[in-house]
């Protein structure tokens, strides 16, 4: 019998997760989105487990730091069920609420390895270490997966599979991992996984605002919706959510709201005796989704990619955002059709979950 998750912030509601996503979800993040109105649940970043892999400090840090009340659970990536377990024991130490299997990553140099999505080619592999993460994990645990690596030939035996390892939480990004990021995600994955187990799903993939993730759960019937870049573009989205599904009134950004959070964004990105030159890059990168939702033409995209400075940057984003009047606009529910986050980046990054 898969294990009751962790109770929600709105009970009877189907539960919210911030999805991991490298280098974006620490610790400074988590709590900004506390700040927003929070997740049910966060995911940590991978941790790639090897033969001589030691955890990872910031990971250890986003764990030990989560102030915001809501639980935390620590992902892994790795092919070797020993080494996992180790991995899973290290990890028991600290307040987590269980341990996530990465079975996902479609970056080519981590699937070339046999790890993340690479695993999705080799069932046997899984089986062995889900036997093992099962035996060292007292609490939740759970899976992120895509539905399949080239198709959905290995979907069904997987699903046989967690239900026989009792799996007590499903994550699944609805494309394969030779998509990558393109093209649509095929929802009815969703709908065969609830089907198929009896653990709770999360629906992930393009849930781009609170009604999109609505309408996929009443569509696919998950019982809850996971949530990456679409966070990262509109902090506010799952306490919209949560007020949609209560049938209230729901929070609606202005371009001033956006200003301000641009300015924590300022904050979660900073470290001491970083450089604008470090800096401006790890903006731009969380930029690139905000932008999205500001204009339709792309200005803001397109201004604050060209910016050297930090004075220059949050002058771009006074121009606007704030300056004429425009901070009373309204930030857009969703992304704005046409704009495309990250054009410098339209292959597969080779090491990054991003793919
Ligand atoms: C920058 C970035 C980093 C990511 N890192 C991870 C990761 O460490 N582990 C993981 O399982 N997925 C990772 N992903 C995939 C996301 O968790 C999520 O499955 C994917 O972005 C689709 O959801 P979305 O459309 O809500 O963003 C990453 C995605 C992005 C954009």
């Amino acid at each position: 019998m898969p294990l009751a998750l962790p109770a929600q912030i709105t009970p009877g509601q189907p539960p919210t997760a911030l999805a991991p996503m490298q280098d974006i979800t620490g610790a400074s993040f988590m709590r900004l989105l506390g700040r927003c109105g929070p997740p049910d649940y966060y995911f940590t970043e991978y941790y790639r487990v090897h033969e001589s892999s030691r955890l990872d400090v910031d990971i250890a840090r986003a764990i030990e730091l989560n102030d915001t009340g809501r639980p935390i659970f620590a992902q892994l990536i790795g092919e070797d069920p020993f080494h996992m377990g180790r991995a899973a024991r290290e990890l028991a130490r600290l307040p987590i609420a269980g341990i996530d299997l990465n079975l996902g990553c479609p970056a080519p140099k981590v699937y070339r390895k046999n790890v993340g999505g690479g695993l999705l080619r080799d069932p046997a592999q899984v089986d062995r270490i889900l036997a093992v993460l099962r035996e060292e994990s007292p609490g939740t645990l759970s899976v992120k997966m895509r539905y399949g690596f080239d198709g959905d030939e290995n979907f069904d035996t997987f699903m046989e599979m967690f239900a026989r390892h009792s799996v007590d939480l499903v994550s699944l990004h609805a494309r394969s991992v030779r998509q990558l990021y393109r093209g649509s995600p095929d929802y009815s994955y969703i709908a065969r996984a609830v089907n198929a187990l009896p653990c709770p799903v999360l629906a992930n993939g393009d849930l781009s605002s609170a009604e999109k993730a609505a309408a996929v759960l009443a569509q696919s019937e998950a019982h809850g919706a996971m949530i990456g870049r679409p966070a990262v573009r509109n902090p506010w989205i799952f306490r919209q959510f949560r007020e949609l599904k209560a049938g209230g009134e729901v929070f609606r950004p202005t371009l001033a709201d956006v200003r301000s959070y641009i300015e924590l964004l300022w904050e979660v990105t900073d470290e001491p005796g970083l450089s604008d030159d470090k800096h401006i890059p790890r903006m731009k990168k969380l930029l690139n989704f905000v932008a999205l939702g500001v204009d339709g033409e792309g200005a803001f995209l397109r201004a604050m990619r060209l910016s050297a400075s930090g004075a220059e940057l949050m002058a771009i984003c006074d121009e606007h955002l704030v300056n004429k009047g425009r901070s009373a606009l309204p930030f857009a529910p969703d992304a704005h059709p046409n704009l495309i986050a990250r054009p410098n980046h339209e292959g597969p990054l080779e090491d990054s979950c991003e793919g």
